[in-house]
């Protein structure tokens, strides 16, 4: 159990064990199946915490230049880097990072690919099977007109030399039934070019950390893909499962406002700048000790200290009246949050942290004015 107290609010707060728990996880499924598994910085950068993750894994993968020299100046090795598009300012940059290059498009890699010639880096390209179980749109990567990969009517029958891998992202929280049938469409649409390639990267979206994933299923089914492409090296580069549930964001009530029967709490967090993911999938968090929904005698939305009116969500029910002071816990704050942050109206961004296994807090970082005087020019 964290003790808030040792920690200041706000305060984003990492929990070893809870870390530890999912990285095993994911260790004992790469140790099962034979396949690469590694890190999406994207979902999660906080890198004071990467020499725990190098004691399960040993790599990561970056969709830019600066994520791919956090790869390798502070997780110790060189990305599996996608990026939609690069650029010939960062190239060099993203080569000297990288042991891999996926590109989005021929234009991209036949752009950049002699570059690389010589530098002992692994090219791929993306590839569309044109299939994803992904609803939301903001979230789905193959959605009509979408702007990543090649589908297979356009890849032509001998790859370009130099193309050494396939890399496809298709999936979003997903189940290993969604790979299941992402793999027949995948497999039914480009298995015609698996013997030209050495690699097959399977992006992210595999949540095998959450509590009703069938761990077991999933690994099953890559056995049995390893099997079918003995040649290939598999790789998985999910963020979401390392940190699903692994820490919290911790606020305080400011104010308590009414406005014709709607009370809201109002928070020294904000759901714009410090939980962006909210509005943006929308979703409801849980808030610890509170049930989501209006029935009850505490009924409260929580509101945000930005100035943007929507800049709050509702409804949580207590069982006793906020106070002023009193500590407000967002659940499962760690994946996509902490990297989405922002300094908008100028507000404080929330102290980042961890709280070990030996029960100790450790403050990463505490923002400050200049932090964000800095970003504004
Ligand atoms: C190319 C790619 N790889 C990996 C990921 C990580 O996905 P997740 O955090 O859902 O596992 C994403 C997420 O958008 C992605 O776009």
């Amino acid at each position: 159990m964290i003790d808030f107290t040792q920690f200041p609010s706000p305060c984003y707060i990492m929990e070893e064990e809870l870390l530890r728990k999912n990285l095993g996880l994911i260790q004992n499924v790469k140790e099962r199946t034979g396949v690469e598994i590694i890190l999406a910085f994207k979902s999660f950068a906080m890198w004071r915490s990467f020499p725990i993750f190098r004691e399960y894994i040993d790599h990561s993968t970056a969709s830019s230049v600066y994520e791919a020299r956090l790869a390798l100046e502070e997780f110790g090795s060189k990305a599996h880097t996608y990026s939609p598009a690069y650029t010939e300012r960062d190239f060099p940059e993203i080569m000297r990072c990288s042991s891999h290059i996926s590109f989005n498009s021929l234009a991209q890699f036949n752009r950049f690919y002699s570059m690389t010639e010589g530098q002992d880096i692994s090219c791929g390209i993306r590839i569309n099977p044109e299939y994803s179980e992904v609803e939301t749109d903001l979230y789905n990567p193959c959605a009509p007109g979408t702007r990543f990969g090649i589908t297979a009517d356009l890849l032509p029958e001998i790859l370009p030399q130099g193309i050494e891998g396939f890399h496809c992202h298709t999936h979003c929280e997903s189940s290993s039934y969604e790979l299941e049938k992402t793999l027949l469409h995948i497999e039914e649409k480009f298995s015609g070019w698996f013997s030209q390639i050495k690699w097959l990267n399977l992006g992210g979206g595999h949540l095998m950390t959450r509590a009703d994933y069938d761990v077991e299923h999933l690994i099953g089914l890559l056995c049995k893909l390893k099997m079918r492409y003995p040649h290939l090296q598999i790789i998985l580069e999910p963020g979401s499962a390392f940190t699903w549930q692994t820490g919290v964001l911790t606020s305080e009530i400011v104010d308590v406002v009414e406005n014709r029967g709607i009370k809201t709490a109002i928070l020294d967090v904000s759901f714009t700048c410090h939980m962006p993911d909210c509005l943006e999938m929308p979703y409801q968090p849980a808030v610890t000790g509170a049930e989501i929904g209006d029935k009850g005698a505490f009924v409260y939305r929580l509101g945000g200290s930005s100035c943007l009116s929507g800049d709050y969500m509702g409804n949580w029910s207590f069982d006793h009246e906020l106070q002023i002071g009193e500590r407000i816990v967002f659940e499962d704050m760690i994946h996509y949050t902490m990297v989405k942050t922002n300094m908008f109206n100028g507000i404080h961004h929330p102290a980042i942290g961890l709280w070990t296994k030996e029960g100790k807090a450790e403050i990463y970082k505490r923002f400050k004015y200049e932090d964000y005087r800095d970003r504004m020019s």
